[in-house]
C-alpha cells in the first residue's frame, strides 16, 4: 500500500484540543503526516516519523484541514453581475432574481450545468475547499430539481433538495399547489439523489406552516433536514428548524433572543442545531452582517459557509469568508477557521472530515504562510498552495 508523508509543517491545525494541541484548533508544531489508503493514519513529532514511499515537504507552511463549506448553490446557468450592481448602486436584495436563475437554469443542457458545477468546485478546491454541500433550488419542475441534484450527486455526497426555494411564476398566487408539488411527485424524483432537504423560510418565500409540511415529509423520505432562516428579516425559521432538529439552520443574520437560547439550548445537545453564518451574502447584498460573537458567546455552534450563488453570494472562497467573518463579525481567527472546517463538518453531521487525526480523511491543504492567522490577516491573497482530498495531491 502506498504511504504518503507531510513533514517540515510549520504549524498543524487538528482540530483536536484534547490531543495535546493547544486551543480549539488543537495546534501542533515539529510534527509530521502519514497519509495511507486515503486515510490519515499516523500524527507525531516529526523526528520519529515512518518510512514513506512519498513525500510532500511543506516547507515550514501551516497545514489545516480542508475547508468544509457546507452551503452553496451550484447547479445553475446565467450570471446575474448586472443585479449586483445596480444593488452596489443602492438597489435592495429581495431573492427576486432567483426566478431569472431559474428561467436560465430551465434552458441549459445537462452539460452546460455540469461544466458549471465542475467548475466551481475546482476553483473551490483550488482554495482549500475539499467538502462542499451543494443544493438544487433554480429547477422548481419536478424534471430539473430532478437532474439538478443528479448532476451536483456527480461530485459531492452532501447534495441538499431545495425545490422550497421560492414559487416558481407558474404558480404565482397558488403556494399551497406548488407546495403540494414539492412535497408529493418532486420530492419523489429528487430523494434518490438527495441527502438534505432544505427551504428558504423568509417572507417572500415560503412561511412556517409550508416549512413544516416540507421538512416533515422530507423526513420522512429519509433526508436530514437544513433550512434557509432569518436572512432577510426576523421570522420563525431559527426555532422551527430546532424544533425539528435540522443539522443546520442557515444565514440567521436576523435573530431574537428566543432564537439565540434555543440555538443555545441545542447545542448542549448530542445532535445539536449548527448556525451557519455567510458572510459572502451580506457582503455582495451590501446587508449588515450576523452577529457571530453573540451566538459564539452563548455556546451556539457556529459554522462558515460560501453560500456561492449567482444572485447573493459569488463566491466560491472560503479564505475570503473566514476573512470577513473575523473583519466583520468580531470572531477571533481561530473561531473562524474552526467555523470553516469543524463547524462545517459538524453543520453536514460529518465526523470523518474537518479534523485531522488518525482514521480520518486525508483532506488538508498546505499554506504558503506559517500559520492559520494569515488566512484573515492576508486577505485575498492566495495562500493555499497544495490541496490533498483523500490523500491525493490536486493538480495546481
Ligand atoms: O442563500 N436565500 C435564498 N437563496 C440564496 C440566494 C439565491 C439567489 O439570489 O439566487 C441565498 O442567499
Ligand atoms: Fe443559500
Amino acid at each position: 500500500m502506498s504511504s504518503l508523508l507531510v513533514d517540515n509543517i510549520g504549524e498543524l491545525v487538528t482540530n483536536v484540543p484534547a490531543a495535546g494541541g493547544d486551543g480549539p484548533l488543537g495546534l501542533r508544531r515539529g510534527v509530521a503526516l502519514l497519509v495511507e489508503a486515503g486515510r490519515v493514519v499516523w500524527i507525531g513529532p516529526a523526528r520519529y516519523a515512518p518510512a514513506a514511499d512519498r513525500r510532500i515537504d511543506a516547507e515550514g507552511g501551516a497545514v489545516l484541514p480542508g475547508f468544509v463549506d457546507s452551503h452553496a448553490h451550484l447547479v445553475f446557468a446565467g450570471d446575474r453581475a448586472a443585479e449586483f450592481a445596480a444593488r452596489m448602486a443602492g438597489e435592495p436584495y429581495t431573492g427576486g432574481g432567483i426566478r431569472t436563475t431559474v428561467g436560465a437554469t430551465r434552458a441549459a443542457s445537462d452539460d452546460d450545468l455540469r461544466d458549471t458545477v465542475h467548475r466551481l468546485r475546482d476553483e473551490a478546491m483550488r482554495q482549500g475547499t475539499t467538502t462542499m454541500e451543494i443544493k438544487s433550488g433554480y429547477g422548481l419542475t419536478v424534471a430539473d430539481e430532478a437532474r439538478s441534484l443528479r448532476i451536483a450527486a456527480e461530485v459531492t455526497a452532501e447534495t441538499t433538495f431545495l425545490g422550497a426555494h421560492v414559487v416558481p411564476a407558474e404558480y404565482a398566487g397558488r403556494p399551497d399547489d406548488y407546495v403540494g408539488l414539492v412535497c408529493g411527485p418532486m420530492l419523489t424524483a429528487a430523494a434518490p439523489y438527495a441527502r438534505w432537504v432544505d427551504v428558504f423560510c423568509e417572507r417572500g418565500a415560503f412561511d412556517a406552516d409550508h416549512t413544516r409540511a416540507i421538512l416533515t415529509v422530507g423526513q420522512a423520505a429519509g433526508l436530514g433536514l437544513r433550512l434557509h432562516a432569518n436572512q432577510l428579516g426576523p421570522g420563525p425559521g431559527v426555532r422551527l428548524g430546532v424544533e425539528l432538529g435540522a443539522a443546520s439552520v442557515d444565514h440567521c443574520t436576523h435573530l431574537s433572543d428566543v432564537d439565540v437560547d434555543a440555538l443555545a439550548g441545542s447545542a448542549t445537545t448530542t445532535d445539536p442545531t449548527v448556525a451557519t453564518l455567510l458572510p459572502g451574502a451580506e457582503f455582495s447584498t451590501r446587508s449588515p452582517y450576523p452577529d457571530a460573537r453573540r451566538l459564539l458567546d452563548a455556546g451556539v455552534t457556529v459554522a462558515l459557509a460560501t453560500d456561492c450563488n449567482p444572485g447573493s453570494s459569488y463566491t466560491s472562497s472560503m479564505p475570503f469568508c473566514v476573512a470577513l467573518a473575523v473583519r466583520e463579525m468580531r470572531m477571533t481567527p481561530a473561531e473562524a477557521v474552526w467555523a470553516a472546517t469543524a463547524g462545517g463538518a459538524r453543520a453536514l453531521r460529518r465526523t470523518d472530515v474537518g479534523a485531522l487525526r488518525p482514521g480520518v480523511r486525508a483532506d488538508l491543504m498546505i499554506l504558503d504562510a506559517p500559520s492559520h492567522l494569515h488566512l484573515a490577516y492576508r486577505p485575498g491573497v492566495p495562500l493555499v498552495r497544495q490541496v490533498l482530498h483523500n490523500g491525493v495531491p490536486q493538480c495546481r
